[in-house]
């Protein structure tokens, strides 16, 4: 990762401000960044052989045109409200956090789940995101830190519940190797399906630029040493992954596609 050439640029209205940033942002990700100049998207892109271009606008919002993807809380907002009035979340419970607790998501995305695990760990906790496709972690990132106060009220918090996720453009198996023993209470893994789920627009926009990689032994005997609590993977109920690689149970609801592998660190030899 990342299979693609991508750069920054601002849009044609912005100021100094957004150029600065825009240039910041391209800085971090070692990508060029492109002086805009009342020059069209396609015609930058042709310029420097780039598959992808990231904008920023003058209103600092940061999206993509073609395929269009910009950050949002997608379900983060209704879960927490359904959360607020004291509903279940399946992937709270799959992953049992509580206060205090550090949490690494291996397959940040758009951080809705990410989000709802930060306001399970509360401002004791943290929470970490990897992401190994750099466009989807600037997004990401640049939404947590600077678009969620259109999306916050006394219910959602979500400026105060976003400052507890870090985010890091990094692959996981990467991530982990480097990891010492026992690093996080719980690792977490929600990897791209195959197939495209209709339901999930908000991921279906990720899709060409997404990362594939395989959630297969390996990565679970590596995100096991590095838990102190358990794994978990988001997967089809019906995933041959949960037996093959011998979950220690699954969570799953009534009517939904999918369910939560959990692997218990204390009943795992992961050095089989
Ligand atoms: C299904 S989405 C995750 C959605 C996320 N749980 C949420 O609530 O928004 C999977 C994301 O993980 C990323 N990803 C997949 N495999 C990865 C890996 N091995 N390392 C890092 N990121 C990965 C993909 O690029 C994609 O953005």
């Amino acid at each position: 990762m990342p299979g693609y050439r991508w750069g920054v640029t601002t849009s044609t209205k912005s100021g100094r401000d957004q150029v600065e940033k825009a240039l910041e942002l391209a800085g971090r990700y070692n990508v060029p960044y492109m002086p805009r100049e009342r020059l069209s998207l396609s015609h930058l892109k042709a310029d420097r052989g780039l598959d992808y271009l990231l904008t920023l606008d003058r209103d600092c919002h940061l999206f993509m045109e073609e395929p269009p993807l910009h950050w949002h809380p997608s379900m983060a907002i209704p879960r927490l409200r359904q959360i607020a009035a004291g509903k279940p979340d399946i992937f709270l419970t799959a992953a049992g956090l509580t206060s205090g607790q550090q949490v690494l998501d291996c397959t940040l995305g758009l951080a809705a789940d990410a989000l709802v695990a930060a306001w399970a760990v509360g401002e004791e906790g943290k929470v970490l995101g990897l992401e190994a496709s750099p466009i989807i972690a600037a997004i990401t990132d640049w939404g947590l830190r600077r678009e969620t106060p259109q999306f916050d009220s006394k219910k959602t918090p979500l400026v105060a519940i976003a400052r507890r996720i870090s985010v890091l453009s990094a692959e996981a198996l990467d991530y982990l190797r480097g990891q010492e023993a026992d690093s996080w209470d719980v690792v977490y893994f929600d990897p791209m399906f195959r197939a495209a789920n209709h339901q999930s627009s908000g991921i279906n926009n990720l899709r060409p630029l997404a990362c594939y990689a395989p959630f297969d032994q390996e990565v679970l005997t590596e995100a096991l040493r590095v838990s102190r609590r358990r794994v978990v993977l988001k997967e089809r109920w019906f995933s041959p992954l949960f037996k093959k690689l011998e979950a220690t149970r699954l969570e799953k609801t009534k009517y939904g596609p999918v369910a939560y592998g959990i692997w218990e660190k204390e009943r795992y030899t992961y050095d089989k």
